[in-house]
């Protein structure tokens, strides 16, 4: 009896559901799903750090809502790894916090520019560390035949290598970080109250010091990095979820 039951209760339930699941399932024909700046970056293999700036700093996610919301479009300027081992030992490690969103964020143009554009683009070009402010964080490209280099001020590098091409997102390989020259001027002095305290100085310390020894061989700490990605993933696809309703 509770066979017969169980097995009508099956019955009913796909003649209802059936349908449905039909009509829902036909309609959505897409193939290209969004893009995914983490994704085109793995796959060419050779930006664990910028990756690891990206998702740290949530600019990943900025990124691939802008370019799916925005008609301008954006360009990405990816370090590789080896321009990050490259710099002077500990350079990522004395920025602050918000330094280094900004670090991120300067190799980050709110607008698609073809490897032709830049050549004549018109300088300094704004990046999303200008904010409202045209006169910061600005990247000068100057061109010659057809190669583009792009500039800091303090750091210049050409642009050899398009790992995306089409609107609405570039992104090119940078052999060596983006530095800005902001960095290297002097601070506003707004931003240092002294507590006056025990002198002990030690207030710029949490910048990151968790952050040192991952640097070395991006070859096999692929277990640990999966389990933090499809973390991640969940809990996008949680807040994607959360939004879109
Ligand atoms: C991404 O960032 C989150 C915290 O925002 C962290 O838990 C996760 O491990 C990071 N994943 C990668 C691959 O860096
Ligand atoms: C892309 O944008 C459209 C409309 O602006 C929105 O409906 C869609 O959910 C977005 N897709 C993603 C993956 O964000
Ligand atoms: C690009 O920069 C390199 C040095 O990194 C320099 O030798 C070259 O002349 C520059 N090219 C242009 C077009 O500015
Ligand atoms: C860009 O070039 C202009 C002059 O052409 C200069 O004033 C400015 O400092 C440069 N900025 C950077 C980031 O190199
Ligand atoms: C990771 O280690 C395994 C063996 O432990 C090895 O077969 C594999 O080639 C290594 N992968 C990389 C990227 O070094
Ligand atoms: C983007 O790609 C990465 C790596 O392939 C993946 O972990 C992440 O879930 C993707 N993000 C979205 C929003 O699909």
């Amino acid at each position: 009896m509770a066979l017969i039951l169980l097995s009508l209760t099956t019955l009913l339930l796909s003649l209802f559901l059936l349908p449905t699941a039909h009509a829902q399932s036909a309609p959505p024909p897409t193939p290209a799903g969004p893009i995914n700046i983490t994704a085109i970056l793995e796959k060419a293999n050779q930006y664990t750090t910028f990756i690891r700036l990206l998702n740290e700093t949530q600019a990943a996610n900025q990124i691939n809502n802008q370019v799916n919301n925005s008609h301008d479009g954006m360009t990405v300027f990816a370090p590789t790894d080896n321009a990050f081992n490259n710099l002077p030992p500990g350079t990522l490690n004395k920025l602050t916090n918000q330094q280094q969103v900004q670090l991120v964020l300067y190799h980050i143009c709110p607008k698609f520019y073809s490897l032709e554009s830049l050549l004549t683009v018109s300088n300094p070009v704004r990046t999303q560390a200008s904010g409202q402010d045209n006169q910061v964080f600005g990247l000068n490209f100057t061109g010659q035949g057809n190669q583009v280099n792009v500039s800091t001020g303090i750091v210049e590098v050409p642009i050899y290598n398009a790992l995306r091409k089409d609107p609405p997102l570039a992104v090119y390989q940078v052999d060596k970080v983006l530095i800005p020259k902001e960095f290297s001027e002097p601070k506003p002095p707004a931003a240092s109250p002294p507590p006056n305290g025990d002198g002990s100085g030690s207030a710029a310390k949490d910048g990151g010091a968790a952050k040192a020894p991952s640097t070395s061989s991006p070859g096999n700490g692929s277990g640990k990095m999966n389990v933090g990605f499809g973390l991640v993933s969940g809990i996008l696809l949680l807040c994607m979820g959360l939004l879109s309703s």
